[in-house]
């Protein structure tokens, strides 16, 4: 299957995000939508994204914009159909009829719904049609969510499905997972749920938003939003018709129905235009008083708003044993969800998936979390989670491991995407010598150096570890929110403080041999950033051969 021109029906936030990645990989595009809301708008919109969609500005060139009445002859050509309209039933399966009808032989037709069963969006389709039809579930915004959620149905050609998952991950970077056809598939099916944990204990303990942030953040591996957060950056009144559509297709022993109550205070501010960041604010808001603006947070259990407080958990590190097992209510909190969140994910096994590294790596793609449930559990240690857990009867994945104790649980990476991450690596690597800041690992025939310090900042010992690692080929990668903010400025202020520039001379001619010492190595070295790539981080960067980076 060649894919080499596509048709994207619905030029809203989906279907524009997905024609502008589909440019990003430069395959040609046509975006279709109602004659009224001409997708003329949509070009613009891409334009004009934020973050951008487009990775460069001219590739908007790639995107022909036209409307369903006029245009719909380019479904003729395409290799590849996807529909992203809104979430209505009736409305998508007219225009799977229209598809059906102009389609060439053996075109792929796919759907982005969230929430609408593949059984349900294929009901009318003949065996013969269902055979190219599937769902692409993308993430928001898709060029940089890396999960691609895709659902068969009994019908498929599964040589076809297999190969529009190889042309999503190696030609628009994502990683692809075929999932079972259940509700809210794998990612927001514990994406949500862990959500709705989050914000129901943070409830019930009496913690501020604030605080229920600070843990449920960066402490866990989780992007700093946290959950009201996020919760204000999606839309309250969306994450409502969501949980809505969860309840509704749930079974009734389903554990999410616990979390997915309506919650009074969520209820009152839907209702009063506190849908989050595109509303008035939502659980924090921004005031201004005067000309100044001020963040401010609800206080949950009054509603009323006041200035938005730091929590400092004085902790900069993922460490969940250390985070589970703090004798005060951040401790409680964190132990309290994580351990509800390992226990509904492993409820889910197999009836979503048998292969629950797929969970771990929606989580990790589609809500950027640096470790998903499994691998939570992992680093807590099987014993150490049993001795700390209440009841889990009926939950045969936990059952299991708990006759067994496997420490070693989940051994080798149940690697399914052809996307390497250090986390896979790092399992069967060597770890060489490294030092406080910065970790090196040997794979195969090259080094791999992993900074390690808070924001990965740079000091003598990150550099003396890429000194050392070049050796052999090198890889400098990174999997935290960043890959290196700069020099270590308070590591040269302490020196400054005692009037040692020498020392910060020292340093910097250190830093600057290592970068020449990169640049000039006689070997290979590739960085790999994620996130923040600041000041000395830059410098590092740019002294390599190859920058890898998901588009
Ligand atoms: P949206 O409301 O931004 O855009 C929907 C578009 O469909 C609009 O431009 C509308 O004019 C168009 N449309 C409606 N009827 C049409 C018709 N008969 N023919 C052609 N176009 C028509 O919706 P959004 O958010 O882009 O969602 C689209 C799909 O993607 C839905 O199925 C949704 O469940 C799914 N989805 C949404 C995500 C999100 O974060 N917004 C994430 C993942 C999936």
């Amino acid at each position: 299957m060649n894919i080499k021109n596509v048709v994207v029906i619905g030029s809203g936030t989906m279907g524009s995000g997905i024609a502008a990645h589909l440019c990003n990989a430069n395959i040609p595009v046509t975006l279709l939508d109602l004659k009224t809301e001409i997708s003329e708008k949509a070009r613009e919109r891409i334009h004009k994204s934020r973050p951008p969609l487009l990775i460069d500005k001219s590739k908007i060139n790639n995107i022909k914009v036209g409307n369903i009445s006029d245009d719909f002859d380019v479904v003729k050509n395409a290799d590849w159909i996807v529909e992203a309209v809104v979430e209505r039933i009736d409305i998508k399966h007219q225009i799977y009829e229209k598809i059906f009808k102009s389609r060439k032989a053996g075109a792929i037709v796919s759907s982005n719904t969230s929430s609408i069963p593949i059984k349900v969006l294929s009901q009318n389709l003949t065996d013969t049609e269902k055979k190219d039809f599937c769902i692409t579930h993308f993430f928001n915004p898709v060029r940089y969510m890396g999960l691609l959620e895709i659902v068969k149905n009994e019908n498929n050609d599964l040589n076809k499905i297999n190969q529009l998952k190889e042309f999503c991950e190696t030609e628009l970077g994502k990683g692809a997972i075929v999932c079972n056809d259940t509700p809210g598939f794998l990612g927001n099916r514990v994406g949500v749920y862990a959500m709705q944990i989050a914000m129901t204990e943070a409830f019930k303990m009496k913690l501020s938003v604030e605080e229920a942030d600070a843990i449920f953040g960066r402490p866990m591996g989780i992007p700093k939003t946290g959950v009201f957060g996020l919760y204000d950056l999606i839309g309250i009144d969306l994450m409502a018709d969501v949980l809505k559509s969860f309840i509704k297709e749930l079974p009734e022993t389903d554990e999410f129905h616990e979390v997915a109550k309506e919650i009074p205070l969520v209820k009152k501010l839907i209702e009063t235009g506190y849908t989050g960041r595109k509303g008035k604010g939502g659980f924090y808001r921004m005031n201004k008083s005067g000309t100044t603006k001020v963040m401010e947070a609800i206080n949950l259990e009054t509603g009323d708003y006041s200035p938005s407080k730091k929590i400092d958990i004085k902790s900069d590190k993922v460490d969940l044993n250390g985070l589970i097992n703090r004798k005060d209510k951040y401790g409680e909190y964190a132990w309290s969800v994580i351990s509800k969140i390992i226990k509904y994910a492993s409820s889910l096994v197999p009836g979503i998936t048998n292969q629950f590294n797929d969970i771990d790596e929606a989580m990790r793609l589609g809500f950027n979390w640096a470790k998903g449930p499994f691998e939570m559990l992992e680093e807590i240690g099987v014993q150490n989670f049993f001795n700390k857990v209440d009841d889990f009867s009926g939950n045969n994945f936990l059952e299991e491991l708990n006759k067994n104790k496997n420490e070693d649980f989940y051994g080798e990476r149940q690697k399914y995407t052809n996307i390497e991450t250090l986390g896979k690596v790092k399992k069967t690597a060597i770890s060489l010598d490294g030092n406080d800041s910065a970790k090196i690992y040997r794979f195969q025939d090259y080094n791999i150096v992993e900074f390690t310090t808070k924001a990965n900042a740079l000091d003598y010992d990150s550099m003396d570890a890429l000194k050392k690692a070049t050796d052999k080929p090198l890889i400098i990668i990174n999997e935290s929110m960043q890959f290196s903010a700069g020099v270590n400025l308070t590591y040269t202020m302490q020196f400054a403080d005692k009037n040692d520039f020498k020392s910060i001379e020292k340093f910097i001619k250190y830093f600057q041999e290592t970068c020449k010492h990169l640049k000039y190595s006689k070997y290979l070295v590739i960085s790999a950033p994620s996130g923040l790539t600041l000041g000395g981080g830059f410098e590092v960067m740019v002294q390599s051969n190859f920058v890898a980076w998901r588009m």
